[in-house]
């Protein structure tokens, strides 16, 4: 291939529908028919730092390094220079990829080849793309505008590949919560709590309360006593209302996908694990998060769980980048979570981090004057649900209702 024939041949990845991986791998395959490397990498820019995302001829672990700019002297050139640097082969400046060639990991100590390209787009670097040789004079003849042109390219490329994964985390991220917001439709038939018992008027005032700060809630109650509408509730009176609350049941999942279903993974993390995925923290980032069946969360989960609600921060399944994750955190269970603690089950720290304000959902049996109420609310769905006309209790049922 001739050097025009590589550009034009990376040009046309560009419009490609391709996964960034794919890409990056064939950048590399494209440029090695021209640069006669024995190695290189292209790096994306976090920070100080540049992370290797693709390589070519390095051993596995160069994949994993990070390497801090300021304390790497040859990247440090490649990075302020405005264009691409061919280093002298008898260069004395340390090379970042020494001992990190797949063949041979002596090679780049002695005298050898190396080239770097900033990566720039417009008057941002987003990274750099490196290239050893260990024959010194392997790249002498490769003329610095095709490097140009190169080192262009390729910033393209990594720029169109951030742009369409920014994308794609915003359309799952909206994905994931059109699907809540279904589930919230479906549960909208409900959504006010019945009740004008003291013990209701006592809750709803609390509800109120704190639901205008951002205090995680831990909800608590027998069974069908409406946890999940007190829930709702308080994020509905939050100044995150305008945002979604995403729902979790952390009784549903098996204990190896619960980490997964809170935190997401990355691509590869576990068999089944074709793509990044965010989790439902990260997606509730602004929003609110609800924590249902708290109490059945496994205690492999917790420790994790906990640091994400102390500090906001978050880790995908196999993945070591800390992601910021602001989420209001509601949690509700009818175990006696105190209990669970003495007995093991769930971790204190945990739970105490959880029972910052706790609200109590009384049963029926403690306000029994709201049964008929709830009794002609619930008829009333009813006759909605079956298109039937009037529907009326009959005393002798609301009073066996109270009895029960
Ligand atoms: N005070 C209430 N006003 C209106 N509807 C209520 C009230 N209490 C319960 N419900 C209804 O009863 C049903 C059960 O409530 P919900 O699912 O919230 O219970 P829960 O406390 O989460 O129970 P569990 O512990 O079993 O999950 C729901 O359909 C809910 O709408
Ligand atoms: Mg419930």
């Amino acid at each position: 291939m001739t050097q025009l024939e590589t550009v034009v041949a990376i040009a046309s990845d560009l419009t490609a529908a391709l996964s960034a991986e794919e890409r990056y791998r064939r950048l590399l395959e494209a440029l090695r028919r021209v640069i006669p490397f024995d190695a290189a990498a292209l790096h994306r820019l976090e920070g100080e730092v540049l992370v290797p995302i693709a390589s070519t001829g390095l051993s596995a672990d160069a994949m994993g390094r990070r390497f801090l700019i300021k304390e790497q002297p040859r990247l440090e050139v490649i990075c302020r220079s405005s264009e691409p640097v061919l280093f002298p082969s008898d260069c004395a400046l340390p090379d970042p990829f020494d001992g990190l060639l797949a063949e041979d990991s002596g090679a780049f100590k002695r005298i050898h080849a190396c080239l770097g390209c900033p990566l720039w787009v417009r008057d941002e670097l987003i990274g750099a793309l490196t290239a050893d040789a260990a024959e010194p004079h392997r790249f002498d003849h490769i003329p610095k505008d095709f490097l140009k042109a190169v080192g262009a390219l390729a910033a393209a490329e990594m720029h169109t590949t951030h742009l369409i994964e920014a994308l794609e985390h915003s359309a799952q991220r909206h994905g994931l919560i059109a699907k809540d917001l279904m589930r919230d439709v479906q549960l909208r038939q409900g959504t006010d709590l019945i009740g004008t018992t003291l013990a209701m008027e006592r809750l709803r005032r609390d509800i109120e309360l704190v639901a205008r700060s951002d205090y995680t809630v831990l909800i608590l109650g027998e069974t069908g006593t409406g946890k999940e509408l007190v829930a709702r509730a308080v994020h509905a009176l939050s100044g995150r209302s305008a945002e979604p609350m995403l729902y979790v049941n952390c009784a549903a999942l098996p204990e190896n996908l619960i980490e997964s279903e809170l935190f997401g993974h990355v691509r590869g993390a576990f068999t089944g694990a074709t793509a990044d995925r965010a989790g439902k923290f990260e997606v509730a980032s602004g929003g609110t998060l609800f924590l249902d069946e708290i109490g059945d969360l496994p205690l492999s989960a917790q420790p994790k769980l906990l640091r994400a609600i102390q500090y906001g921060e978050i880790q995908r399944v196999g993945s070591d980048k800390v992601i910021k994750a602001d989420a209001r955190i509601i949690a509700a269970t009818n175990r006696d979570l105190e209990q669970e603690v003495r007995e093991g089950r769930f971790r204190a720290d945990l739970f105490h981090r959880l029972n910052v304000f706790p609200l109590r959902v009384p049963p029926l049996r403690e306000r029994p004057d709201d049964i008929p109420l709830l009794a002609g609310y619930f008829c009333d769905l009813a006759r909605r649900g079956l298109g039937l006309g009037p529907v009326r209790l009959e005393p002798t049922a609301v009073a066996a209702l109270k009895r029960y």
